[in-house]
């Protein structure tokens, strides 16, 4: 079994899709390792996103991502990574296939409703950044 790393981004909670986006991943199979509510500090996102740094976009995604609350959540499933990655569809919504989460719920590029891990890798890097073992099931 595999493990993601997901966020659900402000304006899927200001929109109340949060709700929906929770009960699509029940539907679709991943088991949830670990969820909560959490406001990131600016400095929180910067660091979450430094990957990011150099891009022209970098300060206004690390505003964006701490302007409101957020739900991040470990979740468990065969292939979970690409098959999330599936699930949400492109980063622009515009792009994004018929019925991914992104095409169903996100505004822009910045307000795209869902973040996911890129890689198994960066799933374990991206869930101990949030998640201490003790907040995870086994
Ligand atoms: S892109 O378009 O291929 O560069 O996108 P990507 O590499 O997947 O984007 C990485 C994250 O940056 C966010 N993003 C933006 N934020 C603000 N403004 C603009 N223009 C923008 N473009 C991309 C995008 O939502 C990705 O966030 P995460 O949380 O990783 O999905």
């Amino acid at each position: 079994m595999e493990r993601t790393f997901i966020i659900l981004k402000p304006d899927a909670l200001e929109s109340k899709n949060a709700g929906n986006i929770l009960a699509r991943i029940e539907a679709e199979g991943f088991r949830v390792l670990g969820l909560k509510l959490i406001q990131m500090s600016a400095d929180d996102a910067g660091r979450f996103y430094a990957v990011h740094k150099e891009r022209p976009f970098y300060g206004d995604l690390c505003k964006y991502m701490s302007s409101g609350p957020v739900i991040v959540a470990a979740l468990e499933a065969a292939g979970a990574v690409q098959k999330w990655r599936d699930l949400i569809g492109a980063t622009d919504p515009a792009q994004a296939a018929p019925n991914t989460i992104r095409k169903l719920y996100a505004k822009s590029k910045e307000a795209n409703a869902v973040h996911g891990s890129d890689s198994v890798e960066n799933a374990k890097i991206e869930i101990a950044f949030f998640f201490s073992e003790r907040e995870l099931v086994g």
